[in-house]
């Protein structure tokens, strides 16, 4: 099976096959950027990053791809990748949804409902196991094998983000674990480039790339084998960058049923580990568990510097493979949006559904990481307050759990406001003094500790304390008592543009 094989048809209900498949279906829509060389010695990247996302918003700005990018005074060859995911519309185009139409409540909407498709009666998605591909030759990540003195990891295009990180890091990279007679991982953590062969590896305590490499730890091994792909096929890296798959479980057979289909993979050249066919680079080789060494600091997902992470784990590197003409994926953390966000926000909202039947829609606004809004269709006193609950009970995420009634478009942050400013009583919210929460957040006390917030917004009701009835809202007055107003004015719309002084 030749990896790249399946052509990007659009409306074949199945997600892009490789992130080149993906990037080139964006550009069909004039939803990638090309730019010229960029000199990162000056940081011109990522000030180039910020100012996309300030002038288009969060929630517009294109992906990019970088032709060549100076770094450490030397013009590299390999393209740099970046703000691939996350805009409605872009996912409509990774998931295969047909026709793709640039509202993105439509695409929110058509990219959950194809999802749903793929979850099975109990409300978890289906698994496919992987399939090695017949003729490693033919995986495009084996175009170039470099072993021995060949291998120089500092060679190519990762970025150093911000000039107070530690250095360039490799930061789209999923980590491939294998721990005899415990089970493989995967898992997207951090990378910094450390040498020619060397690089630290950033699991944070608790995740399960940590867990396996402590237990191997706890054991008396001395080294784990560890592969990271970086630019896998974008469903894997989906796998590897959620708590989707649950410990222990396969994020490839994770990967296979989000696609719909298996991931081809191929047996890495110094390791029994398989890594999907189709990355961009694979960077092969140990992690000891004897040796800690500093990692960091590093500007972290909230958007602010973290700390130094003492005796972090780090890899020795036995070979890297890589396509032909490889493209390196940079994230700017804590700007860029840089993992498929339909699968999480689709198994959210398909699981909490079936806890609270009354669920319209779910969504976490970007840029606010630990801020979750959900609709709901509220009929009893106490539901509102009930689906937050729900929500904030979710130990890893959702610090502030925002509930607003269906009328409302989450989507929208100024609705999301209004409901605050018109609707919601601060009497109507929980405060839970102190919960576990395993997210960044720079305001938390501890690590893995914080305090929530839940936000009844819905309208109360009269049961609830609300007021005895809501007044309409004048745009539902204008809908009922002059239908034909908004028709006019879509049928004359182009008319009032195209008058001349
Ligand atoms: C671009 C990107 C970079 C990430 N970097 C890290 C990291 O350095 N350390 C970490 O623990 N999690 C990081 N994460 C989050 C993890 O990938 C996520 O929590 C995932 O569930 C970890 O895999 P695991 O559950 O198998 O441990 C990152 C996610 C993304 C999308």
């Amino acid at each position: 099976m030749n990896p790249d094989s399946v052509a990007s048809a659009p409306g074949r209900n199945r997600p892009c096959d490789s992130v080149r498949e993906y990037a080139a279906a964006l550009e069909r829509r004039g939803r990638l950027l090309r730019l010229p060389p960029m000199d990162q010695d000056r940081y011109e990247a990522t000030a180039f990053a910020y100012r996309l996302i300030e002038r288009y918003g969060i929630e517009s700005a294109p992906a990019f791809l970088i032709e060549r990018v100076r770094i450490g005074g030397r013009w590299r060859d390999e393209p740099v990748l970046a703000n691939l995911y996350g805009r409605w519309p872009d996912e409509a185009v990774l998931f295969g949804v047909d026709p793709v139409t640039d509202d993105p409540r439509a695409m929110y909407r058509a990219v959950l409902e194809a999802l749903g498709a793929r979850l099975d009666e109990a409300g978890s998605w289906r698994r496919i196991a992987p399939v090695e591909v017949a003729d490693p030759r033919e995986a495009p990540c084996k175009d170039v094998v470099l072993t021995g003195d060949a291998v120089d990891l500092e060679r190519f295009a990762w970025l150093q983000n911000n000039p107070a990180d530690a250095g360039r890091y490799v930061n789209m990279g999923s980590v491939f674990i294998e721990a005899p007679e415990i089970g493989r991982n995967v898992g997207t953590y951090r990378c910094q480039v450390k040498g020619p062969r060397r690089m630290a590896i950033n699991p944070e305590p608790g995740q399960h790339g940590w867990r396996i490499l402590d237990a191997m730890r706890k054991r008396g091994d001395r080294v784990a084998q560890v592969a990271v792909a970086v630019g896998p096929d974008p469903m894997t890296f989906c796998a590897s960058s959620t708590k989707m798959a649950g410990f222990l479980e396969d994020e490839l057979e994770l990967a296979g049923g989000l696609r719909g289909a298996p991931v081809p993979v191929v047996r890495c050249e110094t390791s029994d580990i398989r890594v999907p066919a189709c990355s961009e680079f694979v960077i092969e080789g140990e992690v000891s568990l004897t040796e800690f060494e500093d990692e960091g600091p590093y500007g972290e997902m909230y958007g602010y510097l973290g700390p130094v992470k003492r005796g972090n784990f780090v890899l020795e590197i036995r070979a890297i493979t890589h396509r032909r003409d490889p493209w390196v994926l940079n994230s700017f953390t804590g700007l860029t949006c840089d993992m498929p966000r339909a699968p999480q926000v689709a198994s959210s909202f398909y699981q909490y559904r079936r806890l609270i039947p009354a669920l319209t829609a779910f969504n976490t606004p970007r840029g606010a990481s630990g801020v979750v809004v959900i609709a709901i269709d509220k009929k009893f006193p106490g539901e509102g307050m009930a689906a937050g609950q729900c929500l904030a009970a979710n130990a890893g995420l959702n610090k502030v759990v925002i509930v607003v009634d269906k009328d409302l478009d989450i989507l929208d942050p100024s609705q999301v406001l209004h409901a605050l400013g018109a609707r919601w009583q601060p009497s109507a919210s929980l405060l839970i003094p102190q919960t576990q929460m395993m997210m960044p957040d720079p305001s938390r006390p501890r690590w893995g500790l914080s305090s929530k917030m839940v936000i009844d917004a819905t309208r109360q009701l009269p049961g609830e304390g609300g007021p005895a009835s809501w007044p309409a809202l004048n745009r539902d007055l204008l809908v009922e008592r002059a239908p034909q107003a908004f028709e006019l004015v879509d049928a004359r719309w182009p008319e009032y543009f195209s008058r001349r002084e």
